[in-house]
């Protein structure tokens, strides 16, 4: 890392793999990268700043370049050749946003050439891979982070927030329902990628989103001790981007239950072939003794158990009450700033100020252990044990 004194900068130059995807672009560069640029950089409060540096890296010179010149960086600086960019001294941190069968192996070179790692998830496709992953970094002695984006949702913050004010007393159950309808791509372009639904290409629902349910319940309520899933693949044919039909390999829905430590249980919809009648894409229900809470990505809403309703059970006339108006609303009491860009701008302080941060590699690879254990325990028909990882 270099500092300039005239501009008090601290430079962090990031080698950023994936950038053309979905997340690469969107979520990570613009969002969060060149957001953080916009701002002036993360203040460390000593009057220096972090100024993170973004070099782009990918397989068409063409779309980096064109990326580059879109959003005033250099265009000469993007490079296709990821080894030689590994080479460069001058690059602090590799970031890997790439299709996730290509994940293992580029960090794996990136933690040899000594660069420090932030990654999207899951951080490799199989356990053995991802604990590898954790291993190596710590002999490196690199520092290591993995997106956990959902955690810094203004939703889950809030929700996070009565948890932590004892809101809910005993918690005892958790109910998440995740998911909206992807296009098939025949009369209507599929608006995810096609590899999302082929196996063989890293795809699958219980693979993308286990690896988020993991540390959402961890970090909430407790350490996912037992797994239960139906992965299944509802929809078994689709369209890719050049509008070829295939076979969609993976699974697209997932019915998980999940242990917890402490007791809760745990139970995750989450599906791509389903149409939202919910206020959010993701909603998570929280039932405690003491009270309730309906949390989204935005909102959150609660009930005590002083205004909860006393329903009778009587089909023959129509409901009395309109339960989805009795809640109460949480108020966000700040601001909440893009989850990823928050995420991003606590590991730049982990980097540069030692400032302490959990989400590493060995956090990842819980979140790819609970993707394995769930398709595993679909497979076998039974309830699996998590067992505690460790280095
Ligand atoms: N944190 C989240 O909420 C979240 C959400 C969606 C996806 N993701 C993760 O982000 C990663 C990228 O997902 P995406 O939806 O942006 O995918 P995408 O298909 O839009 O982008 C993939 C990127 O990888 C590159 N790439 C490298 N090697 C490739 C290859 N062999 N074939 C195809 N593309 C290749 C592409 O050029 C592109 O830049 C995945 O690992 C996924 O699990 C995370």
């Amino acid at each position: 890392m270099t500092t300039h004194s005239a501009a008090e900068r601290k430079t962090v130059r990031i080698a950023m793999n994936g950038v053309t995807g979905r997340m690469g672009y969107r979520q990570h560069l613009v969002r969060s990268i060149l957001a953080i640029r916009e701002q002036g950089g993360v203040p460390l409060g000593d009057g220096t700043v972090i100024w993170p540096e973004p070099v782009l890296v990918g397989r068409r010179p063409h779309a980096l370049r064109e990326l580059a010149t879109r959003h005033g960086l250099d265009p000469e600086a993007v490079s296709t050749d990821l080894d030689a960019v590994l080479a460069d001294p001058t690059i602090d941190v590799y970031f890997d946003a790439q299709v996730t069968l290509a994940r293992e192996e580029a960090i794996g070179k990136a933690i040899a050439a000594g660069k420090h790692i932030y990654t999207e998830k899951p951080t490799a496709t199989g356990l053995d891979g991802a604990l590898a992953l954790a291993r190596q970094a710590r002999d490196a002695g690199i520092k290591h982070g993995v997106v956990q984006d959902k955690l810094f949702l203004p939703g889950l913050l809030k929700l996070k927030r009565l948890v932590e004010g004892g809101f809910f007393g005993e918690i005892l159950s958790v109910r998440g329902e995740f998911g909206y309808w992807v296009f098939e791509g025949d009369w209507q372009e599929a608006q995810r990628p096609s590899w999302n639904y082929r196996a063989q290409d890293g795809g699958g629902i219980v693979v993308d989103m286990f690896p988020h349910w993991e540390y959402v319940l961890h970090e909430l309520f407790g350490r996912v001790e037992t797994v239960q899933a139906l992965a299944t693949t509802h929809i078994p044919r689709r369209w890719d981007e050049a509008g070829e039909a295939y076979d969609a390999t993976a699974d697209d829905s997932a019915y998980g239950i999940f242990q917890l430590a402490g007791g809760t249980v745990a139970q995750i919809n989450s599906s791509w072939s389903v149409r939202v009648n919910r206020e959010e894409l993701v909603e998570f229900q929280v039932d405690g003794t003491e009270g309730s809470a309906v949390a989204g990505l935005r909102g959150c809403r609660a009930q005590h158990r002083s205004a909860t309703p006393k329903p009778v059970w009587n089909p023959d006339i129509p409901a009395t009450e309109r339960f989805r108006e009795q809640w109460q609303e949480v108020p966000d009491n700040g601001e909440f700033d893009n989850g990823f860009k928050a995420q991003w701008e606590l590991f730049l302080r982990h980097l540069v100020a030692d400032e302490p941060y959990s989400w590493d590699l060995l956090a990842g690879a819980r979140g790819v252990q609970l993707a394995e254990l769930g398709l595993r325990s679909s497979a076998e028909g039974r309830r699996l044990d998590v067992p505690e990882l460790h280095l």
